[in-house]
């Protein structure tokens, strides 16, 4: 057997505590009026759903499974010699689930928690423990699922398990992550085989299995319910807090205050999200100002001309509210994507001669994106980058925090990709997008659709849902709108 921790990567090895395990079997009966003739766990681990789905429902056969032999023994022993309850060994991914269920008469509960783990930690264990597409012919789109490089195993197995239920009544009922019970949700909606209806309560991980995501009992049935899916922020909620569902092709977090501001929704056409700076060479690239001069990521001191420098401000920076000073510089090769960079040798000589002192770095870069691109190539620029005033928010932090920004030593801030921002002319324009994308309306319809859970909720795609011509209009700043927007047009036109 492996060590411990290596183990429980390969296996997704949490184990239930059985109060847990009992807690949710009582919701199925309470607020689900479950009685089901058959309870299936198919990685029963040592037992604890077998034991509480035995003591709630006294008439039910129940038959576990479990890959590790140790952990069968252990689930056959909490109820020896009982003809109800039948553990077996077997790999989940080897079982053929279709004609074990085909075999069994009347209601069917699936219960457990499958492994807690992603195709990408299997591959770096080297592990086997993950299913072979050519096992799962019946759905299409699972070599897609399986073949991206953080699929979830559990995403994998609830899939095939949900799939039993376009020909058989039933219940699921399973913990899992909160974003995986989405992926499965949006799926199966998808595909109109399936008439599920799903039910979602939030767990307490830390407390239940000292893990930090986001986790839930995730309910489907077979049984008639609302299309949308109702969330419970616990366990011992008596009511769902809010459904959430699909909405023009995208899961929404908050279905009522989505249906509150949904005429917010549209495109922007005016005030377009950019995010920051991308050069993939933070070493030569970055600059801290030192006695005069700069040290860049080598711990080398560089003297250079200021033309191409511009003051730079990171995720972490706009987090800790640190705008009015800048710890580093960021040197700018090009205004515009594809510019020739071969003039900076012209206008800024020891510029010129540090990129090339330190090429190699540059022409390390991976991506594509710069492969036969001008030398010292950047991304995310254009005119957008220069405009004097910007409003910003981190898409590293959980937190809906706009920073409007001004110049820093009279000049114009650069952020980095991890940034996305707007950028204005004035600060009375950026001080009135500001404000309403600051207003209620703007905050409660971004939280109606911004899941929080997720690596990183603020997308630029997220953000460019919301209209500002309409949240103008829902504020009664509609004239104020078109004079700003009327106002850069004839600025762009003029520059020309
Ligand atoms: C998250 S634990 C949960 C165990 C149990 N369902 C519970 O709720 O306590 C996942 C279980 O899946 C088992 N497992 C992992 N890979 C498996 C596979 N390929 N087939 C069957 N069981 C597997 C692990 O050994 C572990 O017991």
């Amino acid at each position: 057997m492996p060590t411990k921790s290596i183990h429980q990567a390969q296996f997704g090895d949490f184990q239930t505590p059985i109060p847990l395990a009992q807690k949710i079997v009582s919701i199925l009966k309470k607020n689900h009026h479950l009685n089901p003739d058959i309870i299936i766990e198919p990685t029963c681990g040592q037992g604890a759903f077998i034991l509480a789905a035995y003591q709630a429902f006294t008439h039910a056969t129940i038959l576990g499974f479990e890959i590790n032999p140790d952990y069968v023994k252990n689930s056959q022993q909490l109820l020896p010699d009982n003809k109800q309850v039948i553990v077996k060994q077997a790999d989940f991914f080897n079982t053929d689930w279709a004609t074990i269920i085909a075999s069994l008469q009347g209601y069917l509960l699936i219960i457990g928690n499958p492994p807690w783990v992603t195709n990408s930690a299997l591959s770096v264990l080297n592990s086997q423990n993950i299913p072979e597409k050519s096992n799962f012919h019946q759905q299409k789109g699972i070599e897609a699922i399986t073949g991206s490089s953080n699929f979830d195993v559990s995403e994998f197995i609830l899939l095939q398990l949900l799939h039993l239920f376009t020909k058989r009544d039933g219940t699921l009922a399973f913990l899992c992550k909160y974003a995986v019970a989405r992926k499965v949700m949006r799926r199966l909606r998808k595909n109109t085989i399936y008439r599920l209806f799903f039910s979602i309560y939030l767990i307490d991980t830390k407390k239940y299995f000292s893990a930090n995501v986001e986790s839930c009992l995730l309910v489907v049935t077979t049984d008639a319910g609302d299309v949308d899916c109702q969330v419970y922020a616990s366990l011992d909620a008596p009511q769902p807090d809010r459904f959430i569902g699909q909405r023009e092709g995208d899961m929404v977090s908050h279905l009522y205050l989505y249906e509150k501001w949904r005429h917010l929704r549209g495109e922007e056409s005016h005030y377009i999200w950019r995010s920051g700076i991308k050069h993939d060479c933070a070493k030569i690239m970055e600059l801290e100002p030192v006695n005069g001069g700069y040290k860049n990521g080598l711990g080398e001191f560089i003297e250079c001309e200021t033309d191409y420098l511009y003051p730079l401000l990171k995720s972490s920076d706009l987090a800790h509210g640190d705008i009015g000073v800048y710890r580093k510089v960021v040197i700018v090769p090009q205004k515009f994507v594809g510019e020739n960079t071969a003039v900076i040798k012209k206008i800024a000589p020891k510029t010129w001669d540090y990129l090339i002192r330190h090429k190699e770095y540059l022409a390390k870069r991976k991506s594509v994106i710069y492969q036969n691109k001008p030398e010292f190539s950047i991304f995310g620029v254009g005119d957008y980058s220069f405009k004097p005033w910007k409003i910003a928010i981190s898409g590293l932090y959980k937190t809906l925090n706009f920073t409007l920004v001004g110049t820093l030593d009279g000049k114009t801030v650069l952020f980095d990709d991890t940034v996305n921002f707007l950028s204005f002319n004035t600060q009375e324009e950026a001080l009135f997008i500001y404000a309403l994308l600051t207003s209620e309306p703007a905050l409660e319809f971004f939280n109606s659709i911004i899941f929080w859970d997720e690596k990183r909720p603020i997308t630029i795609q997220l953000l460019k849902r919301l209209s500002l011509k309409a949240l103008s209009k829902e504020l009664g700043l509609f004239s104020q709108y078109q004079r700003w927007t009327e106002q850069s047009q004839l600025d762009m036109l003029e520059s020309r």
